[in-house]
């Protein structure tokens, strides 16, 4: 399969940058699947039922989230009926949503899980205790063609720990959160697809998304409580990664994808 996740959409103009670019990617690059990180996408925030919907229409097939996700409270009762839309999977017991979810898709059925790492996040049960549950779940080439894990968190340790206690269980193990792309894209020895972070869908003349001004003063003046995060409204960069697998469910090869905006452009 050829699957598209795209990182944390930060803000209006990467939304809608991210929404029409999907669409065009899915025919140019004959993508089976779109897996997209919102949590940001309501003003740097949270996400919106209607920004879902959005995104749907648009042909993603599962969003992931992290911490933001309960920041616009009309989410709660969307995702309570939606397990196309994830929340971390490692929130304490009760929380509305779902953590892990296979759908079947055109070309055989995906599973995702979004899971939160522990170092430097908003407290969450702890994320190796769900590692069994992940590889008890999806079986590659047994109950999905297509297995994917968003591991959302600050630490990279942490994440290429993760990266390491799911290799050849999973098709790919993608890092969200830190909203900087890394260069570590590869597929681990079992066959595993891994990056320790994709990079935010956003304007990169800003601080990871937020207008510079504002987030500068919050770390210059950190008891003025004035100061309030903007989203920054620069021309947005699409960053992503393009995984490939084999039929057996593991990894070809993993390829970041970035459009748009300030980085640098990949050639497609
Ligand atoms: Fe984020
Ligand atoms: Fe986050």
């Amino acid at each position: 399969m050829k699957v598209l996740f795209v990182g944390d959409i930060v803000g209006r103009n990467a939304r809608n940058f991210v929404q029409k670019k999907i669409i065009e990617l899915k025919a140019q690059l004959k993508l089976d699947a779109i897996i997209v990180n919102v949590e940001n996408a309501a003003g740097g925030f949270g996400v919106t039922p209607l920004i879902c919907d959005d995104f749907f229409n648009a042909g993603a097939d599962i969003l992931t989230t992290g911490n933001h996700i309960w920041d616009k409270r009309e989410i709660i009762s969307y995702i309570s009926k939606n397990d196309r839309l994830l929340r971390p999977m490692n929130m304490i017991e009760g929380t509305p949503g779902v953590g892990i979810t296979s759908i079947k898709i055109d070309a055989g059925i995906i599973g995702v899980a979004n899971v939160m790492t522990n170092l430097f996040m908003s407290r969450t049960d702890p994320v190796f205790n769900k590692i069994p549950e992940i590889i008890n779940s999806f079986r590659l080439s047994a109950n999905v063609d297509f297995a994917l894990v968003d591991v959302h968190g600050e630490a990279s340790s942490e994440k290429m720990a993760i990266g390491y206690a799911l290799d050849g269980n999973v098709s790919a193990v993608v890092g969200t959160h830190t909203h900087v792309p890394t260069a570590d894209y590869q597929i681990l020895e079992k066959g595993t697809a891994y990056i320790t972070d994709v990079g935010m869908s956003g304007d990169y003349n800003s601080i990871i998304g937020m207008n510079k001004e504002d987030a500068l003063n919050r770390f210059m003046f950190p008891n003025d409580k004035k100061s309030k995060l903007e989203v920054s409204l620069g021309e947005p960069t699409l960053c992503g990664v393009i995984i490939e697998s084999h039929t057996n469910g593991l990894s070809k090869s993993i390829k970041p994808l970035r459009l748009g905006g300030r980085l640098e452009q990949t050639i497609l």
